[in-house]
């Protein structure tokens, strides 16, 4: 992914012609020399991976952003942009100079996905409309053609041999993951096991321009279900917001009725009230399914981009999913889920408080990955959902605490946190700034290994894990794993996972702290080698894992038991003689 913006010091240039170009076709020479000077200074920066945080304290007047101030932001920066599918040869600058003549460009970038994609952010929303204004509806001989115009749209060079006599940037990237082999030996040239850490949660977080895409992805959506109901918004959620996404990962959306002006309407004193009048149906759940049951066939048949769109209507949360061809997104589409948005606010809050949590989650989220502790593919895997919640817990148990319960979060909320959300209590503290840390000061290396002997050793058979209360707790019911669900306390998130997929997460847990414990991890092997070492030597593929029907001894320590057993393990898979 390439990527250019509009930095302070080039902003005023942008701002100029942005007026100039205001002052009518007169002055469009003048405006695109000035567009070609900001073009100079912006054209040709690859992109670096920058963190999905919101702007940094001194950046914003009352403290860090909250959850919903990012959101709101970055959803209107979304409404200016527009996403253009490119022919590679045309040159990046000629691009970007064609769509100035509609007013200042603040930031764009381009990307490979099925083909050459620009996202361009115009600085207002009437620059936009003026490029829509400008577009021409295609002409492809005798196909019939669904004439929906949005902002996705595709430029097209007409054989002007100026425009592809410089090739396209080489440094487009694809947005997904480094594969792992070169994140391995990306990993082993760091010099410590934090740095490790440090460097895999940079290499594979959401970057910036990943983000912008995802909420224009879900803005481009909007913009469909605006037809039936033009006050509606959609909201990513999961991990394209929570601050522990990957590059790569799906993006869940949620489709917003709730704001939808007249609802809370007090009933005026007078006699007479108006009401609009609407259809009924017989449960909240039914409208959900008839709505993204629309929904769905309209991006199946109407929008350009969209294939394979599934409804799964009859899941306990009904979505539509569906690939989104030209930003290579997974996305799956809900509707009245407002607990899910309240879900991944609590993960973002919890990412916020203390650096460690993020890079402690990308790399155990990593780690049960490269397993096959969790997939893709829904079934009696571990979810990232739970395996994150497992992580919190684990940092509320150290002592000091890393992080606060929910409870205490709670305690700290004030009048405007209070959230309700189908009669379950969803409120706690949304400002950062208000939560107090205990000193804990354990290094990541510490925690990591300590994550592994935790959950090596944890009793799943009788307890379950709640972060609400910071406590574990008796196992309400007999599934194997039992993890609250934060706000509905009566659902258990890890509900899916059977047995044996609990076994083989505690067999690696064991696997890799006696492994942490081990002299010969912790030696950079330097670069030159391919020997891996710390971080690396955990996403080796695993023996234990497969062994079954391993004796339990509970006599030892944890770290003594998981040392013999490893051992012993060993003698078993030696080739007999
Ligand atoms: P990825 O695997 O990277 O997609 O992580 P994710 O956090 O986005 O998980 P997923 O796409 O499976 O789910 C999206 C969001 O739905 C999660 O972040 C949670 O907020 C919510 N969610 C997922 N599973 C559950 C569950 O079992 N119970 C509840 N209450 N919410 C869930
Ligand atoms: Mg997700």
């Amino acid at each position: 992914m390439r990527t250019s913006s509009a930095p302070t010091s080039t902003m005023a240039s942008s701002v100029a012609v942005h007026r100039l170009h205001a002052r009518g076709r007169g002055n469009l020479f003048k405006c695109l020399k000035n567009v070609d000077s900001f073009l100079r200074r912006t054209v040709g920066t690859v992109a670096v991976p920058a963190r999905n945080e919101p702007p940094r304290k001194e950046e914003t007047e009352g403290g860090r952003l909250s959850f919903y101030a990012v959101q709101a932001q970055r959803q209107e920066q979304a409404e200016r942009s527009v996403l253009i599918g490119c022919t590679p040869t045309i040159n990046e600058k000629k691009i970007i100079k064609f769509l100035s003549r509609h007013g200042n460009i603040k930031k764009y970038f381009t990307y490979e996905s099925y083909g050459t994609y620009a996202v361009v952010e115009f600085a207002s929303q009437e620059s936009v409309a003026s490029l829509l204004e400008g577009a021409g509806i295609p002409n492809n001989g005798h196909e019939s053609m669904v004439p929906y115009k949005s902002r996705l749209m595709s430029l097209k060079s007409l054989g002007a041999a100026e425009l592809r006599s410089q090739p396209s940037s080489q440094d487009n990237h694809l947005q997904t993951t480094i594969p792992i082999n070169k994140l391995m030996q990306m990993l082993c040239l760091e010099e410590s096991i934090d740095q490790q850490i440090i460097r895999l949660t940079e290499v594979s977080q959401l970057t910036e321009e990943n983000s912008h895409l995802r909420f224009l992805v879900c803005s481009l959506l909007k913009d469909i279900a605006a037809a039936y109901f033009p006050e509606c918004s959609i909201q990513p959620f999961g991990s394209s917001v929570n601050g522990f996404g990957k590059l790569g990962c799906d993006l869940d959306m949620f489709l917003d009725l709730d704001n939808i002006s007249g609802r809370n309407l007090k009933t005026p004193k007078s006699a007479l009230t108006l009401e609009y009048q609407m259809k009924r149906a017989d449960s909240e759940r039914t409208v959900t399914q008839s709505i993204l049951s629309v929904i769905g066939k309209c991006l199946d048949q109407f929008v350009p981009g969209c294939v394979g769109v599934q409804k799964i209507l009859n899941a306990r949360c009904p979505l539509v999913r569906f690939s989104h061809q030209p930003s290579g997104f997974q996305c799956d589409l809900t509707a009245n889920n407002r607990v899910a948005i309240k879900s991944s606010e609590l993960l973002y809050l919890y990412g916020q408080l203390d650096p460690r949590v993020r890079q402690l989650v990308f790399s155990i989220r990593f780690w049960a990955r490269a397993h096959g502790v969790t997939s893709n593919i829904p079934g009696a895997c571990i979810t990232n959902f739970s395996l994150t919640v497992m992580v919190l817990f684990f940092l509320q148990q150290r002592s000091p605490a890393v992080i606060p319960t929910l409870n205490h979060l709670q305690e700290l909320a004030g009048p405007a946190d209070r959230s309700v959300i189908e009669g379950n209590d969803c409120t706690f503290v949304s400002d950062v700034e208000k939560i107090q840390l205990q000193n804990n000061t354990e290094t990541l290396e510490q925690l990591l290994s300590e994550f592994f002997e935790f959950y090596a050793t944890f009793a799943f058979s009788k307890k379950s894990i709640n972060i609400r209360k910071g406590k574990e707790q008796n196992k309400p019911e007999a599934t194997p794993l039992h993890i609250q669900n934060p706000f509905e306390s009566a659902l258990n998130v890890s509900k899916n996972v059977n047995g044996s997929q609990l076994e083989r997460f505690v067999a690696l847990c064991q696997e890799s702290s006696w492994l942490l414990q081990q002299r010969d991890t912790h030696v950079p092997k330097g670069a030159g080698t391919s020997a891996h070492w710390g971080l690396a030597t955990l996403f080796l593929p695993s023996s234990i894992a497969k062994v079954k029907n391993r004796k339990k001894r509970k006599a030892e320590p944890a770290s003594e038991r998981i040392k013999s057993l490893l051992e012993s393990l060993k003698a078993v898979n030696q080739p007999k003689n």
